[in-house]
């Protein structure tokens, strides 16, 4: 073959979208042993095995624990793809009131008005919240640790209407609520409703749990009814009163 008939030949290739050379011998694959359909995908699983699937909770552990401050932990958040819920949420609702207080209080997952406003506890629930904390000296506004709060949830999206986070989407959220408390750095915790017990210590029955000192993240925790329950269930608020005073004389103690 001459010079001419090889260019041509050659740009008749990068015509037909040829992009890189892969061997110095041509190959005329008509000519090469038949395979059986089987084998061939034995050998090709082999040669290449698949990359394992990724593991969501795996991945939010590295960036979570990847967080140097509540900052980067809301930016990272805000790039975590593997929870489905981000894709129906107007907003991602991270975090209100003053971190470095003294009591971190952990809730659900946004509702309508917190998606709407990236604040959580801004609706209804959240003006019971906001009364309950005021009654005994506490508030989101507060910049003295001894008397502010800091407020995040479980979830960080909304659910679609309203409804009960997935035990994966939890798994999913957990390395960063973790990673959150630990960059808030509370005293201690109080986990609001049965999602916030199942997340955070692993046990749901909130009337029984209510009220009583455990641990959770290492620290102390009372967990407390939902403002959400409270609202529909209003005869529960003596004892959500009883729970109030309980935190406020744990704090008047020190700890
Ligand atoms: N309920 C929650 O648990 N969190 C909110 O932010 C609002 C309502």
């Amino acid at each position: 073959m001459d010079h001419a008939a090889a260019r041509a030949l050659l740009n008749w290739q990068i015509e037909l979208g040829a992009t890189e050379a892969i061997g110095d011998a041509p190959v005329d694959r008509r000519d090469l042993p038949k395979v059986p359909e089987r084998k061939r995908a034995a050998a090709d699983a082999s040669a290449a095995p698949p990359p394992e699937a990724a593991d969501p909770v795996a991945i939010a552990r590295a960036m979570a624990e990847g967080a140097a401050s509540l900052e980067a932990l809301e930016a990272v958040l805000g790039t975590y793809e593997h929870c489905d819920l981000r894709r129906g949420a107007r907003n991602l609702v991270f975090a209100d009131g003053t971190s470095g207080a003294r009591v971190m209080i952990i809730g659900e997952a946004p509702g309508r008005d917190e998606d709407l406003q990236g604040r959580p506890f801004v609706g209804r629930a959240g003006q019971l919240l906001d009364l309950m904390l005021g009654a005994i000296g506490l508030s989101r506004a507060e910049a003295d640790p001894n008397r502010a709060v800091y407020i995040t949830n479980i979830l960080p999206w909304r659910p679609p209407q309203n409804r009960d986070p997935e035990p994966q989407e939890i798994a999913m959220m957990l390395p960063f609520v973790e990673r959150h408390i630990a960059l808030a750095a509370p005293d201690l915790i109080v986990p609001m409703g049965n999602i916030s017990c199942q997340a955070l210590l692993g046990r749901k029955g909130i009337t029984r749990l209510r009220g009583q000192w455990t641990e959770a993240a290492g620290l102390p925790a009372l967990p407390m009814f939902h403002p959400a329950y409270l609202l529909r269930n209003a005869a529960k608020k003596r004892e959500a009163w009883h729970d109030l005073l309980e935190l406020q004389a744990r704090l008047r103690e020190g700890t």
